[in-house]
C-alpha cells in the first residue's frame, strides 16, 4: 500500500486561537495574566525542547524511563494490536516506544496544528510500514467526536502525556478527562503522565533553571507580542519568575515589571506598576490518591501507577469503566 493509502486526514477546522483578542483581554484584567497555550510559536518550541533538556526539568526524561520500564505491563493491560490514540502531535519519542510495544493497527493523533501534526506522521510513515495514521486535527481542549474508524473488537488506548494535564485549572482537568471517557468505550484504557507533589525545591529548581531557558521561554511570549502584534514590549524590563504555590498545589509563572511603565498593543495602553506580574502558567501537582480521584469522578477506574524510585512522576493507566 503506498504512504497516502496509509495515512488519512479527518479535519474537524478547529477555529484557530485569535492571539490579539487574548492578550488585549488578559491585559485589559484587574490581575493581568496571557494564555498559556501561546507560549508554543515555533521560537516557543524549541526553548520548550531544550528546557527538557535541562538538568533540573526532570519531568521529561523522568516519564520517558518510567514508560520504558513499563512497555511491557502497559502493552499486556491495554492489548496489542489496537488503536493508540494521543492528544497531542506525537512527535515525541514516547509515542515510538508506545508502538514499538502495542504494535497497534492504527494510531490517532489529535493535534489543532495541522501542519506540524502531519509533519510527524509522515515521518512515522516511512518508519512504520505496517501501521496506519488517522490524524485528526481538532482542539482536544473541547468535547468531540473522534472519526467512527471499524473497531472489530479493537481496543483503544489514549495517551497523554508529558504531564500537560497540570496545565489545566483542576476543574478544566476533570472536564477534559471527561471529555476522554466520551471518547472511549467500556474496558478501553487511558495512559496519562501526572507530576506528582514533591519537595519544593525540586520544584522551583525544575521552572528557574540555571541556564535561564525556562525564563526565556517565559519572555518569549512578549517577544511573539512584539513580533506578531507589533507591540512595544521592553524585555529587559521584565523579569522572569517561578514558585510553587504550596496552598493552591502548583506552579506559577510570571512576568514581573521590574519598574513602571507602559506598553502600547494595537493602539491601547496597558500601564504597569513596578512589581506588577503577568501570570503566563500554572502547572498543578498531584498525589497519587488526588489524582485518582478525580479519574474515578470522570468515568474511570485507576488500574495502576507506575513512579520513579524518587516518586517525582506518575504514569496511571486508567480503565474506562
Ligand atoms: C507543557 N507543560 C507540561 C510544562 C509544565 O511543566 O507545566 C510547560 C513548562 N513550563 C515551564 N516549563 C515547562
Amino acid at each position: 500500500m503506498n504512504t497516502l493509502a496509509k495515512l488519512r486526514l479527518h479535519d474537524l477546522a478547529p477555529p484557530q486561537d485569535d492571539f490579539l483578542a487574548a492578550v488585549l483581554d488578559g491585559l485589559g484584567r484587574a490581575r493581568k495574566t496571557l494564555p498559556c497555550k501561546f507560549f508554543y510559536d515555533e521560537a516557543g518550541s524549541a526553548l520548550f525542547d531544550a528546557i527538557c533538556d535541562t538538568p533540573e526539568y526532570y519531568p521529561t526524561r523522568t516519564e520517558l524511563g518510567i514508560l520504558t520500564a513499563a512497555a511491557g505491563d502497559i502493552a499486556d493491560l491495554a492489548g496489542r494490536g489496537g488503536v493508540l490514540v494521543e492528544y497531542g502531535s506525537g512527535s515525541s519519542r514516547k509515542t515510538r516506544l508506545l508502538l514499538d510495544a502495542l504494535a497497534p493497527a492504527l494510531y490517532m493523533p489529535i493535534d489543532i496544528s495541522r501542519e506540524h501534526m502531519l509533519g510527524a506522521c509522515h515521518t512515522l510513515v516511512q518508519d512504520y510500514p505496517a501501521l496506519h495514521l488517522m490524524a485528526v486535527c481538532a482542539d482536544y481542549t473541547r468535547p468531540l467526536r473522534l472519526p467512527a474508524v471499524a473497531r472489530g473488537g479493537q481496543r483503544r488506548l489514549a495517551f497523554f502525556p508529558g504531564s500537560s494535564i497540570g496545565n489545566f485549572a483542576p476543574l478544566e482537568a476533570l472536564r477534559f478527562l471527561k471529555n476522554v471517557a466520551q471518547q472511549l468505550a467500556t474496558d478501553d484504557g487511558f495512559l496519562i503522565g501526572v507530576d506528582l507533589k514533591k519537595d519544593p525545591a525540586i520544584l522551583n529548581a525544575a521552572y528557574n533553571d540555571a541556564a535561564g531557558v525556562t525564563a526565556a521561554f517565559n519572555l518569549n511570549l512578549l517577544a511573539r507580542c512584539n513580533r506578531e502584534l507589533g507591540a512595544d514590549f521592553d524585555l529587559d524590563a521584565f523579569a522572569h519568575r517561578a514558585f510553587y504555590n504550596e496552598a493552591a498545589g502548583r506552579i506559577e509563572m510570571h512576568l514581573e515589571s521590574t519598574r513602571e511603565q507602559r506598553v502600547e498593543i494595537a493602539g491601547q495602553r496597558f500601564g504597569f506598576a513596578a512589581g506588577e506580574t503577568i501570570h503566563t502558567e500554572n502547572s498543578y501537582k498531584y498525589r497519587p490518591d488526588e489524582f485518582r480521584h478525580l479519574a474515578v469522578q470522570a468515568g474511570f477506574e485507576p488500574q495502576q501507577l507506575w513512579t520513579d524510585v524518587d516518586t517525582l512522576f506518575g504514569v496511571l493507566y486508567l480503565r474506562r469503566r
